[in-house]
């Protein structure tokens, strides 16, 4: 049998409640990590984690009080935190000129701020335990214009993958390593109601090279990689999981 690729390591995954952060959550504890499941919603929060065996956190990422309260109970029950996972992020589906200030504000609150706010938070913690590595949850809207995504979600996407580089470049000489991960229409539930319209479910798989979209899995796996010693020399990288939509 071969050895758990992530035993040992201490995680926390941000908007783990459901969707792609509960899938990646539930991997990291198949594969032997202790695994912080961090988000807002408490009542799924908690029954996410409760269901896996991980430890639910409340924390609102757009907060930086809110961190140090979650970070500090992490220190207190392990000691040590090897893995962040940037996973929490929002889309309010408004065209540019549809956009209201507000609701422009608040994703940029919660897609970049909230990251930024984690990264700021973690490092510290990361070095003084010798390293760590930081996934940060873009989209291919952080690689491409996509004409079905509002300018507002790509901007945010964007800002994440260049936070993700400067992140690489300055941090790789205490150890840590930070990647960002683009992946394509992932079929979660929110996404099923979304694509009933055979028109719109046609339009997505039709984009993609190979003619699926992707599961909560495909994007969980690649992030057990990105978090495992197995990626020990990837640093800085912007890796699509999307079938080949953004090779073309
Ligand atoms: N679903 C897709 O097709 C797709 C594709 C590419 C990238 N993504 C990205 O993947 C990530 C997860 O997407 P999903 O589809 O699983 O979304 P989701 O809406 O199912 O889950 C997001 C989670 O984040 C939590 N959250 C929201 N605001 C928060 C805050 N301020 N603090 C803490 N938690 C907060 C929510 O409560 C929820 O549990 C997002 O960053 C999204 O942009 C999704």
């Amino acid at each position: 049998m071969s050895a758990m690729r992530l035993s040992g390591k201490t995680t926390l995954i941000t908007g783990g409640a459901g969707g792609i952060g509960a899938e990646i959550a539930r991997r990291f504890r198949e594969e032997g990590a202790t695994v912080f499941v961090a988000d807002t919603n408490c009542v799924e929060g908690a029954k996410t984690a409760a269901s896996m065996g991980a430890v639910f956190l409340e924390l609102d990422i757009t907060s930086e009080d809110s961190w140090k309260a979650a970070l500090s109970t992490v220190l207190e029950q392990t000691g040590h935190l090897d893995v962040l996972v940037n996973n929490a992020g929002i889309n309010i589906r408004k065209n540019i000129e549809e956009m209201d200030v507000e609701s422009f504000d608040t994703m940029l609150a919660v897609n970049v701020k909230g990251p930024f706010l984690g990264i700021k938070h973690v490092l510290p913690i990361m070095r003084a335990g010798g390293g760590g590595t930081i996934l940060n949850m873009s989209s291919i809207c952080g690689l491409v214009g996509h004409g079905y995504t509002n300018e507002t979600y790509t901007t945010t996407k964007g800002a994440l993958t260049m936070l993700t580089k400067s992140v690489a470049v300055r941090y790789a000489k205490d150890n840590i390593r930070c990647n960002s991960v683009h992946p394509s229409t992932v079929e979660t539930a929110l996404v099923q109601a979304m694509l009933k319209d055979p028109e719109r479910r046609a339009e997505r798989l039709g984009e993609v090279p190979l003619g699926r979209l992707a599961s909560t899995t495909d994007v969980a796996n690649a992030l057990v990689y990105l978090a495992s010693d197995e990626a020990s020399f990837i640093n800085g990288a912007a890796i699509p999981i999307d079938g080949g939509l953004t090779a073309g």
